[in-house]
């Protein structure tokens, strides 16, 4: 059986447009994304400084990663963290798009248009 109380567990969680990473039930940290047709927009990783280079954001994209191949979708790595995970990791490049200035332009409004207090 699987002792889930110490095995990082990786979740989407779709309303909030995010993957979060949890370690013993606590939120350790997430990467952000957005939609924008077949391609997964990731623009933000973060990891809480408590769980920092323990290989949490590695182990979180990877999960975030082979879920956005088994749904069929595309990757756009926006996040400097992700595009720097991808250019050590070869075996996802077939799915991977090439950040454009049409997709910043669009992820920035996508993003001003939910800030909050809009
Ligand atoms: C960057 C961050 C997500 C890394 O989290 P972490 O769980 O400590 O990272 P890991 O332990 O999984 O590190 C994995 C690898 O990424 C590297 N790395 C760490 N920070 C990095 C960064 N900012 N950019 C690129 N690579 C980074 C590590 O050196 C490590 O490389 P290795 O596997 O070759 O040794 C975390 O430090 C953080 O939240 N920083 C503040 C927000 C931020 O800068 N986010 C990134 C841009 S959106």
């Amino acid at each position: 059986m699987t002792d889930t109380s110490t095995t990082p567990a990786v979740e989407r969680v779709d309303g909030r447009h995010r993957y979060e990473i949890r370690v013993d039930g606590r939120r350790a940290g997430l990467t952000a994304y957005r939609d924008h047709g077949g391609q997964r927009v990731f623009f933000h990783t973060e990891i809480d400084d408590a769980y920092a280079g323990q290989g949490l954001a590695s182990r979180l994209i990877r999960a975030a990663l082979d879920d956005v191949r088994s749904s069929g979708m595309r990757i756009v790595p926006v996040c400097p963290f992700v595009a720097a995970w991808l250019s050590k990791h070869d075996d996802y490049e077939a799915l991977t798009d090439p950040v454009t200035p049409e997709v910043l332009q669009w992820l920035d409004a996508e993003l001003r248009r939910h800030a909050p207090g809009r």
